[in-house]
């Protein structure tokens, strides 16, 4: 399709659009037991809908064909009535509808009424419409939940752990090496002694990785060649590249595509390394034990997940 197509944020001024792409996209399914609620929707339901968190309405040539309803659910975003006409199916206007959903939906709700950010953005899709699940899956959402026949899938935006000394700091570290793969970069930032080279000490364990890691003090990149048959760990600190340098222009002992680079302290300087990247924050976690007691030490990690790289990641291994 050559049409120019145009997504746009809508509230209840756009139910009339939606709700015409509603009726044909719903309209178009074979009939379920029990039957779809989206169904029986009508321009004032949608509007109602629309009320609270709005929705996107895709647009080509003017004509809506595509469109949604956004939906905050504690630490979670619905997309509901996700659908497109049947004229405009297979044009790919779908999976772009899903990519500036997910953008907008990290932006709904944030930091309002004290609530915690956005964990992940969720659908429920009917567990009889096996193409329909494909295509959420395809598109980066893992079933999670749900009872036939209704299926929870989700993709995971944000994941927040707390670990409370350094010893589950490293095991956490070892978690993470599970989901990672040749090629891929991690970005920890975090203040002084936070906690960014003990996650990456549990990180080299996990994967199974030469020689002791420290702090690389006197070198701006240290590459640990694998014992066995994984990928090396290439353990940077930006901190020390000043923030000039690239990785890319280190001499380094193996190219960046056989291993895992891990940049500490990398904000705003790694970034331009890859299109796909894991970024994780350490901060001191507030409001339990004080520093101090019983040794305890806690630090929150959120992970944040960036590019199309991790679409396929399950991320339960890390909980
Ligand atoms: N929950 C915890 N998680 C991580 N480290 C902890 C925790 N509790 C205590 N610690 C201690 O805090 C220190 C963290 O130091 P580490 O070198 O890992 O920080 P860093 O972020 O790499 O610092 P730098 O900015 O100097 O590179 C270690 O001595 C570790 O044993
Ligand atoms: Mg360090």
């Amino acid at each position: 399709m050559t049409e120019p197509i145009e997504i746009r944020r809508i509230g209840p001024e756009g139910a009339a659009a939606l709700h015409s792409v509603i009726a044909a996209a719903f309209g178009a399914r074979p009939p379920l037991d029990p039957p779809a609620d989206a169904d029986s929707e009508t321009v004032e339901t949608v509007a109602a809908a629309l009320e609270e968190y709005g929705g996107l309405v895709a647009t080509s040539d003017g004509v809506p064909v595509a469109g949604l309803i956004f939906d905050r659910v504690a630490d979670r975003v619905f997309l509901r009535r996700f659908g497109v006409v049947p004229a405009a199916q297979r044009s790919g206007i779908a999976s772009r509808l899903v990519e500036e959903a997910v953008a907008t939906a990290t932006t709904i709700g944030l930091g309002e009424d004290g609530r915690d950010p956005l964990a992940a953005v969720a659908v429920v899709a009917r567990a009889e419409l096996p193409h329909s699940v494909r295509f959420w899956t395809r598109n980066g959402f893992r079933q999670v939940a749900g009872e036939p026949p209704y299926l929870q899938l989700e993709r995971v935006v944000r994941l927040v752990l707390d670990t409370p000394d350094a010893a589950s700091m490293r095991a956490f570290g070892g978690r993470l090496a599970t989901v990672l793969r040749p090629g891929d970069l991690v970005v920890l930032t975090g203040e002084l002694g936070a906690g960014k080279t003990t996650l990456t000490q549990g990180l080299g364990a996990g994967l199974g990785v030469r020689g002791d890691v420290t702090s690389p003090t006197f070198v701006i990149a240290r590459v640990h060649p694998p014992l066995g048959d994984g990928p090396a760990l290439v353990h940077a600190d930006a901190y020390r590249l000043g923030g000039v340098a690239e990785l890319d222009d280190l001499d380094l002992d193996t190219s960046l595509d056989d291993a895992v680079t891990v940049v500490e302290w990398g904000e705003g300087i790694a970034e331009g390394l890859a299109s796909s990247r894991l970024d994780v924050r350490i901060t001191r976690a507030t409001g339990t034990t004080p520093p101090g007691i019983d040794g305890a030490d806690p630090r929150r990690v959120v992970v944040v997940p960036i590019g199309a790289r991790w679409r396929e990641t399950d991320w339960s291994a890390l909980g």
